[in-house]
């Protein structure tokens, strides 16, 4: 098994440190192989995605990644985040899925990544005026709300399609071809909600919910709204999944520039994307609920200061090796 580890920038090395650690502990001999992305690879490359990175992540098994971003190339060209989008939309992980726990709570937000305001056009006009434009083509719409359905029919039956129907051109498609896939669905209950009107009972209950799946802004604004309520950014993960290749597995949180460098980011988010890349990457469903569960017994005791604790980002890798350490492979395979 041939694993990409994407470090990236900020927090992401640090995290990405913790998941390699569990990764060699779950599986002698895993193959992980560590190349650049962001801004760590405009300078080491001059390119965000540099051409072996992307190869090397084409060619795996599954990719992680840590978190890409940095204040000093924001405003380039060709920014660290383009690399990370250029990365998504060629392994087209069109399907973003981001669980949330907490006491109630059972929650999985289906984000579109690769389409969307993201990748249409964008530029200047002769006056001045700045534009992004909104688009979706309708295969693109329905892959991922079929994606939804399938998840919600093997989860609680029920799924939320969010979009901003009164108002753009996009959720209109985008709601119609929920209404439309229904029909192949009699078995999940689906209802529409307007993107703001979910933000208010996302805060209000998020018990609510099943199964949200929307476009990729309302997605990546409603997954931290859904983080907050579930752990906070360092518990959130991410897998990135395309039909047929290599997925890519994130944190749903970012480069963290305010704690960087001190060793006390929370590796939760990125254990657990770990996790999902061992059963949706890999094919191995039982040792990742080794994984989450050593990751479940570590965290009830070893806190990072965003949980109120005084744990470093490596004693908290600790801890789940050491309750890894407990459980045999045999135990569950
Ligand atoms: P952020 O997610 O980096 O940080 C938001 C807040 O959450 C900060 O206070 C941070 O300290 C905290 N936080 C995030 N992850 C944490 C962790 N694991 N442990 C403890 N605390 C954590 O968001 P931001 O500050 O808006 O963005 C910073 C940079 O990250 C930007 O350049 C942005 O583009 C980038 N970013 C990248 C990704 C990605 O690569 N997938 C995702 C989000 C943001
Ligand atoms: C995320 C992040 C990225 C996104 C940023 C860094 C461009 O916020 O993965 O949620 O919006 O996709
Ligand atoms: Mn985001």
């Amino acid at each position: 098994m041939r694993i990409v580890l994407l470090g990236g920038d900020g927090i992401g090395p640090e995290v990405m440190a913790e998941s390699a650690k569990v990764l060699r502990a779950l599986i002698p001999g895993i193959e992980l192989a560590e190349h650049p992305l962001g801004a760590a690879a405009i300078e080491s490359d001059g390119d965000p995605l540099p051409p072996a990175t992307l190869a090397a992540c084409l060619a795996s098994d599954g990719v992680l990644m840590g978190a890409v971003g940095s204040d000093a190339y924001a405003w380039s060209a060709r920014n660290p985040e383009d690399g990370m989008f250029e990365l998504r939309r060629q392994l087209d992980v069109y399907a973003n899925l981001r669980p949330f726990h907490a006491p109630g709570v059972d929650l999985m937000i289906v984000r579109e990544l690769i389409g969307g305001l993201y990748f249409g056009a964008r530029g200047t006009r002769p006056d001045g005026t700045v534009f992004d434009t909104c688009e979706y083509h309708p295969d693109q719409v329905r892959r991922i709300v079929r994606k939804g359905f399938e998840l919600a029919r093997a989860r609680g039956g029920r799924l939320t399609s969010v979009d901003k129907a009164n108002v753009l051109a996009t959720s209109r498609l985008w709601r119609s071809t929920a209404v439309e896939l229904a029909r192949e669905f009699p078995d999940v209950a689906l209802d529409h909600l307007l993107v703001d009107t979910a933000a208010m009972k996302l805060v209000q209950d998020p018990t609510q919910f099943d199964v949200i799946v929307t476009e990729n802004t309302f997605g990546d604004i409603l997954s931290d709204v859904a983080a907050a309520i579930a752990g906070g950014l360092g518990e959130a993960a991410s897998a990135c999944l395309t039909d047929d290749g290599p997925g890519l597995f994130e944190p749903v949180h970012g480069t963290a520039p305010d704690i960087a460098g001190k060793g006390i980011a929370n590796p939760t988010a990125m254990i657990r994307s770990t996790a999902m890349l061992l059963e949706h990457g890999l094919g191995l469903p039982l040792q990742a609920g080794r994984l989450d569960d050593a990751l479940d017994r570590a965290i009830a005791t070893t806190a990072t200061p965003d949980r109120g604790g005084a744990a470093t980002t490596a004693e908290l890798g600790d801890a789940v090796l050491a309750q890894l350490e407990r459980t045999e492979v045999g135990d569950v395979l």
